[in-house]
């Protein structure tokens, strides 16, 4: 790709939308902007051999924008996890595992707020001989660091088709025995678990409460991850709406804690009846 700059006289400034601009436009230009005092616009190598205006050519270095990110990651340190690149060292502290994990088309690589709130909060608990499900898996990251850390069984849904085989592939990578499903929450069967970890958002988690207490062993936990600033109050309110209809013998989850990164935050509860 080659730009073609354009110098603006002081006296009779360019602009964008200017008529040079629309010269520009109509030969073929790709883009066109000022810069400084200049109009410049990028044209592809098969463009006119002089385009409109007294400019000159410039080349324009081609850039791979998706390796120049990729190059750009870094590994993430949260807590009991480290979550690295592949092409990175990870430099773990004792007691620290790591998950390699490569960005690709399913959500969940350890940057976002949300997801190192959910894997700080899983390095917090005993995972030991627990069975764990990651609602929303995602990348499967999480699932695969409960299986890290200990989990003696780890599994993920994800409603989306798309990211089932994404999390596979990065258990395999990881040598996990995490385990993925494709389904919905609520519509796929599940056995009951010790821990169910959900990087979702506030709404969902205040409607699935009754479900994920229910499927929730007495003395389990529930990490709820995905909670935008101040929505955790929903929580709350599910939670007190849970006592009013749970009854006599119905589930009731009780407030561990709630954890923020940023706008972000996470919410604990555990089964106490
Ligand atoms: C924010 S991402 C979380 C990914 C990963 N667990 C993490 O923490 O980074 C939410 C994921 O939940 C999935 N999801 C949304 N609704 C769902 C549902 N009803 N049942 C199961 N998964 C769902 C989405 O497809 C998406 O992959």
């Amino acid at each position: 790709m080659r730009a073609w700059r354009l110098g603006g006289a002081a006296a009779a400034p360019l602009a964008e939308e200017g008529p040079e601009a629309a010269a520009l436009w109509a030969a073929g230009a790709t883009a066109v902007w000022i810069d400084g005092p200049d109009l410049v616009a990028y044209f592809p190598d098969d463009a006119p051999a002089t385009p409109p205006g007294d400019g000159r050519w410039e080349d324009v270095p081609e850039v791979d924008h998706v390796a120049a990110y990729l190059a750009g990651l870094t590994p993430v340190d949260a807590g009991a996890v480290v979550v690295a690149p592949t092409h990175c060292e990870a430099v773990l502290r004792a007691g620290q595992q790591v998950v390699w994990l490569d960005p690709g088309t399913a959500f969940g690589t350890g940057h976002h707020e949300s997801t190192r709130l959910a894997l700080e909060a899983l390095g917090m608990l005993p995972l030991a001989g627990r069975r764990v499900l990651d609602v929303g898996a995602g990348s499967g990251l999480l699932a695969i660091a409960a299986d890290k850390l200990g989990a003696a069984d780890a599994l993920g849904i994800d409603v989306d088709p798309d990211t089932v085989p994404v999390a596979r592939a990065n258990g395999e990578r990881n040598r996990s025995r995490a385990r993925f499903l494709v389904g919905g929450f609520g519509d796929v069967a599940l056995e009951p678990v010790d821990v169910l970890v959900a990087n979702l958002y506030a709404e969902l988690h205040a409607a699935w409460l009754a479900a994920y207490a229910a499927l929730t062993v007495l003395g389990g936990d529930l990490l709820l991850s995905g909670i935008l600033d101040p929505r955790h109050e929903l929580l709350r309110d599910a939670l007190a709406l849970l006592d009013d209809a749970g009854g006599v013998g119905g589930p009731r989850l009780a407030w561990v804690d709630a954890r923020r990164d940023g706008a972000w935050w996470l919410v604990h509860l555990r089964r106490v009846v």
